[in-house]
């Protein structure tokens, strides 16, 4: 039977996938907003990617017993005052993510939860990918600076992310 503090930790990581799957999908009504459509399909898809997140956390703790919680949620931002400034902070949010996947991890390891570990290694990968496509298209946004070709260029690029669900891992 897995640990209550482990569980509750698996609780709330699992809440918080689902706030950032929220904040994308915010995100994508933003860029819609504007017209920016390849950058609204990218949020978008990233918010099927993080409710995916969410319902592994959900399903592992069914798996070792334990009772999946769904927490409060709260309202995301729902306007930025650029593109830029939105995927700044996707990045930034990507960031706080990793910080308590690593938290969860240190305490799976002082728990002495060996199966819980291990199924952070996944999202413990994951984050060095999401903060990398994060941040890529915050550097690509700066390198198109005032360049309205160079952000539709972007726009037609991200246009064609789709979401795939990742291989079962176990
Ligand atoms: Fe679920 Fe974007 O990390």
């Amino acid at each position: 039977m897995i640990k209550q503090l482990v569980a509750d930790s698996i609780n709330a990581q699992l809440t918080r996938e689902m706030y950032s799957s929220n904040l994308y999908l915010s995100m994508s009504a933003y860029f819609s907003s504007i017209n920016l459509n390849g950058f609204a399909n990218w949020m978008r898809v990233q918010a099927q990617e993080e409710m995916f997140h969410a319902l592994k956390f959900f399903d592992y703790l069914l798996d070792r017993g334990g009772v999946s919680k769904v927490g409060a949620i709260s309202a995301p931002p729902s306007s930025w005052d650029s593109p830029l400034a939105a995927f700044q902070d996707a990045f930034h949010h990507e960031q706080l993510v990793t910080d308590s996947i690593n938290q969860m991890a240190e305490l799976a390891m002082k728990e002495n939860d060996f199966a819980t570990n291990i199924m952070l290694q996944w999202f413990i990968s994951e984050q060095v990918e999401e903060e990398k496509n994060a941040n890529d298209i915050v550097e690509r946004i700066k390198l198109a600076g005032d360049s309205r070709s160079g952000l539709f260029l972007l726009d037609s690029e991200l246009k064609t992310r789709v979401f795939v669900p990742p291989p079962p891992t176990k």
